[in-house]
């Protein structure tokens, strides 16, 4: 199984050479660091869990103009080729397609210990200092600018208005970030999450002293 491991990582990070830099392979290797550190404590079935990490954001539906299909598909033709056990890609593959955050306006019809694991290391990766730094990635990509006082937050209840949301960056903190922690499913997760949110908590805090010259 190791060997399928480093066949796995091999392909995914030549397939995410030329990827954006919040779905580069390093946000890979820190959701399959991260994943095996909560399944220290789990303990779903390791080669789920690390082959879901590894292949989660193989293809993001962003820049695919919003095929959501196109990851799970290359996912499966690659664990087939590579002999994976037909059950062990099954799992794989429901995870990679309901752990999304933008899936979770809608009820799952699927969920694994193993999902779990690997939603909450991928969540984590969106939050604390290395969060703000792809949350101002995205929006300087998106041409957002950092604040604006007179826009609220909003919150959205519908996949579309999410996807569509203009809003400026500290924004999304209130729209997304802060709403990570209370999603967590496993105890690790948890405790990171409160640590990253803390931190992004004082983030804010200073970032508003500043903005008003008061720091
Ligand atoms: P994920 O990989 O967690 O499923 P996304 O593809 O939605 O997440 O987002 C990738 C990164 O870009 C995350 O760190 C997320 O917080 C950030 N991001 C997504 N939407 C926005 C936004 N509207 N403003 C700022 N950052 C965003
Ligand atoms: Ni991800």
């Amino acid at each position: 199984m190791d060997h399928l491991i480093e066949h796995t990582v091999s392909y995914v990070k030549q397939t995410l050479e030329n990827a954006e830099t919040g779905h580069d392979w390093f946000h890979i290797e820190r959701v399959w660091k991260t994943a095996k550190k909560i399944n220290l404590e789990e303990q779903a079935a390791p080669i789920v869990v690390e082959l879901a990490a590894l292949l989660h954001d193989i293809a993001d539906p962003k820049f695919h103009d919003g095929d959501e299909t196109i990851g799970p598909k290359m996912a499966q033709e690659f664990l087939e080729q590579q002999q994976c056990p037909a059950d062990i890609i099954e799992e794989v593959l429901h995870i990679i397609k309901y752990m999304s955050f933008k899936n979770s306006f809608e009820t799952l019809p699927y969920r694994s210990k193993a999902m779990d694991v690997v939603q909450d290391a991928d969540r984590l990766d969106a939050i604390g200092a290395i969060g703000i730094a792809r949350a101002f990635t995205y929006g300087g990509y998106k041409n957002r600018v950092l604040y604006d006082p007179s826009i609220a937050p909003m919150s959205y209840d519908n996949k579309e208005a999410y996807k569509n949301s203009k809003s400026p960056t500290i924004n999304h903190f209130y729209e997304k970030l802060f709403l990570l922690k209370d999603s967590m499913q496993t105890r690790t997760g948890k405790a990171m999450a409160e640590k990253r949110d803390r931190f992004m908590q004082q983030y804010l805090e200073q970032f508003y002293a500043e903005w008003e010259g008061q720091a």
